[in-house]
């Protein structure tokens, strides 16, 4: 699938592009019904709530080689309606994941992101360039009271900004630190909350600055994210290097896959039995 003309420009312009209804409903219940399963593995690959043992963030649902592999991932991750977009909003045919990360942001409990850019982070990681991209899945219906996410239009354009880790808040990370916050939120416009039906899909920027709020809904807000990066910009080594789950060193392009991803997913389920048969 390509991107149009209009939906280039919007990108560029204000560092995201809405696409509704990418995903049909089946598609995004066989989602959930993945992620309700993986939610009950203990492992390093899902960091949990502070309180009550829930399941906040599972990372890498898009390799075969995972105790948090999903084979719908894998073919959603590869996918043209996905991987096509983003090596056109890249200007590169050749991308990998840097990686993919699940926010089950749970009803009462799912909680706060503080104000960020990800290349604040990405860029410690060893990544030259703040050219990559991530396409966010909606699982649920995200609501302001459901804690959905806040975009500030443009802010992609303020280039990488000095970030400060913070381990007070919520979740142990690399935020912009408060008084470049409040320059910001005085200087843009109005940060515009980034919602839609489950299915829907959003492109954005490695520098825009967002954020989002505790969910004081009754309802969950679900949401995958799929990080592309070109080969070419592959993280540089460093010191002491974060889990291959948040910075994955399989570099391999990505090769286009199918739009049928639920019947892909049965194939790469069959792949790895097969494996499992040999093994
Ligand atoms: C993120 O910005 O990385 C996650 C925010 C969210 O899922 O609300
Ligand atoms: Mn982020």
């Amino acid at each position: 699938m390509k991107l149009s003309g209009a939906q280039l420009t919007a990108y560029a312009r204000d560092g995201f592009v809405v696409l509704p209804s990418l995903l049909s409903g089946e598609e995004v219940q066989e989602m959930k019904r993945e992620l309700k399963r993986i939610q009950q593995i203990d492992t390093d690959h899902l960091v949990r709530e502070k309180t009550g043992g829930i399941a906040k963030t599972i990372y890498k649902v898009h390799e075969t080689q995972s105790p948090t592999a999903s084979p719908v991932f894998h073919a959603l991750s590869r996918a043209p309606r996905l991987l096509e977009p983003a090596q056109q909003l890249l200007n590169d045919p050749a991308l990998y994941i840097h990686h993919t990360k699940c926010n089950l942001k749970t009803a009462i409990d799912g909680s706060v992101w503080q104000w960020h850019q990800d290349f604040g982070t990405w860029h410690l990681d060893g990544v030259p360039n703040p050219t990559m991209t991530t396409a966010l899945v909606m699982l649920d219906e995200p609501t302001e009271m459901g804690g959905c996410l806040y975009f500030i239009p443009a802010s992609h354009k303020l280039g990488s900004l000095q970030p400060a880790f913070d381990d007070a808040t919520g979740y142990r990370f690399y935020v912009v630190p408060k008084p470049t916050m409040l320059d910001i939120l005085s200087t843009h416009p109005k940060a515009v909350p980034i919602m839609g039906a489950p299915g829907t899909v959003v492109f954005f920027d490695a520098n825009i600055v967002h954020s989002s709020g505790h969910n004081l809904s009754g309802d969950d807000r679900w949401q995958a994210y799929i990080v592309y990066n070109p080969v070419a910009n592959r993280p540089a080594d460093v010191e002491k290097p974060r889990p291959d789950y948040v910075r994955s060193t399989n570099f391999m392009p990505l090769q286009l896959g199918s739009d049928d991803i639920l019947n892909q997913r049965h194939a790469v389920h069959d792949y790895e039995s097969g494996l499992d048969a040999v093994r």
